[in-house]
């Protein structure tokens, strides 16, 4: 061990260590360092987690570090070999980018079991999040058999199946045989995004027709009671048996026609709709929200598929569900039946999904946007640059699991640097994002030059 002039450790309890380094003598919050006990051979790894220097002994990787109690340890920087068998220790076997201890500079891996309880990546406009999803999911595709389904507001996935040149034989192989399906808006796409009404719960059917349970009493209830036939492919049908039917039916097809929604063009009719894709045995299905015409065509599409994930948990298929701009889908205050739908199924996904498999990647921008019930579930934080005190002090609140000192740090953060801790980060440390691997979808406009 190299040891660091000046620096000192004790543990009084066997859990807990004390660092102790002159000014300036090169240990921040986050790092890794070696201790070793006056006697001892074999130094112990303590990760300092505070500015002031108190460390958490680490378990891993010498054996019997816990438990032992010692003044006056030399204080050593950690090696490449030490940060890697720290991580492997740990199961952290999907590399995203670089983790930097002191001088020394090591692949930064996740736990891939750690995928197994849900995630919350935020940080402010341009900090990189979209990117660094991106990376993150490419390596859970590359190293996990993850079933995924991205709802995706911008169409910022829609290159995943589109491997770059950058990526290595082994990876451009692994990436290249996956069944990745893109669907969108438009028609002359290979499978367009679509919804089949007449297979969605009768409640998911009631939202889209935007009847409120309680507001719209009357007409809710006249809807639950109107038999789909099995005949019906298409909301359509549903319209012009509904005309042919008593008053309360006809008003229920004066609703639909006057809501506009015979002229989406989400509805599926002969084609697949974006659960038949899911469920036909797709390794990923991108579905990209954009370019409907009315706002609620995107929102039904989603609910749809998270209405037939849920209904089809009991297949318990390990699945990644992602949502970037998650404000959209599943926001602090719901806004109209169709959302509100949808943000009650997350929060249960949430609270029950891992029963189940079923897993949420949630981005945003803010913490105070997100349901505050899905929030409280995850378990996983990936924090990227945050200017604002109050959020930043607000993820501390919720997220006891990433310490306050490396969370105070992410107004310093550059593009594509991000904090990552809870269940998938074999230790919470700040990483830089590796490149992608796959083609970015909605790169940022450049300002032209003259
Ligand atoms: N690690 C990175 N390496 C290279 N380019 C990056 C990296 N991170 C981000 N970028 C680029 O910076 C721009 C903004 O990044 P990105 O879209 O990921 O930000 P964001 O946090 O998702 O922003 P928003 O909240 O507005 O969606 C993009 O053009 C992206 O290509
Ligand atoms: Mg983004």
């Amino acid at each position: 061990m190299e040891t660091m002039t000046g620096a000192f450790a004790s543990s009084a309890d066997g859990r807990t260590v004390t660092v102790s380094s002159p000014p300036g003598g090169g240990i921040a919050a986050g790092d890794v360092v070696l201790v070793r006990p006056p006697g001892e051979t074999d130094p112990i790894a303590v990760q300092v987690l505070d500015g002031v220097g108190n460390g958490v002994l680490l378990a891993d990787p010498g054996p019997n570090a816990v438990g032992r109690r010692f003044a006056s340890a030399e204080v050593g920087a950690a090696q490449a070999a030490d940060l890697e068998a720290l991580q492997a220790a740990r199961g952290a076997d999907l590399p995203i980018g670089t983790w930097t201890c002191g001088d020394v500079t090591v692949p930064a891996r996740l736990r891939s079991q750690g995928f197994g309880r849900h995630t919350f990546l935020c940080g402010q406009s341009g900090s990189g999040k979209t990117y660094a999803l991106g990376v993150i999911l490419e390596q859970v595709l590359i190293g996990t058999g993850l079933r995924m389904v991205i709802l995706d507001p911008n169409a910022d996935f829609v290159g995943l199946g589109d491997v770059r040149d950058e990526a290595s034989a082994d990876q451009s192989a692994k990436l290249r045989g996956l069944d990745v399906r893109v669907l969108g808006a438009d028609a002359t796409g290979a499978t367009p995004l679509r919804l089949r009404f007449t297979a969605m719960p009768r409640a998911a059917q009631a939202a889209v027709l935007r009847l409120d349970p309680i507001r719209d009493r009357d007409e809710y209830n006249a809807y639950l009671n109107i038999e789909v036939r099995s005949g019906d492919t298409d909301i359509v049908d549903v319209v012009r048996r509904l005309r042919e039917g008593d008053d309360a039916a006809r008003a229920l097809a004066k609703r639909i026609e006057n809501l506009g929604l015979g002229s989406w063009e989400v509805w599926a009719g002969d084609l697949p709709s974006a659960s038949e894709v899911v469920g036909s045995g797709a390794r990923v299905t991108v579905a990209d929200l954009s370019g409907f015409m009315d706002p609620h065509e995107p929102v039904a599409v989603a609910l749809d598929l998270i209405e037939q994930l849920w209904l089809q948990r009991g297949s318990r298929t390990p699945t990644l569900i992602v949502v970037d701009e998650a404000h959209n889908l599943c926001p602090a205050v719901p806004q109209g039946p169709i959302q509100t739908l949808l943000v009650e199924r997350l929060i249960q996904i949430a609270a029950e999904g891992r029963k189940y498999g079923l897993w949420l990647f949630l981005s945003s921008q803010r913490p105070s946007k997100i349901h505050p019930q899905v929030l409280s579930q995850c378990d996983n934080l990936v924090l990227m640059r945050m200017n604002s005190p109050g959020d930043v002090a607000e993820l501390t609140e919720m997220f006891g699991f990433a310490p306050p000192a490396l969370l105070a740090t992410s107004p310093s953060f550059t593009q594509g640097e991000a904090l990552v801790a809870g269940t998938f980060a074999a230790r919470p440390s700040i990483v830089r994002m590796g490149q992608r691997l796959t083609q970015e979808g909605g790169r940022d406009v450049a300002v032209p030059g003259v």
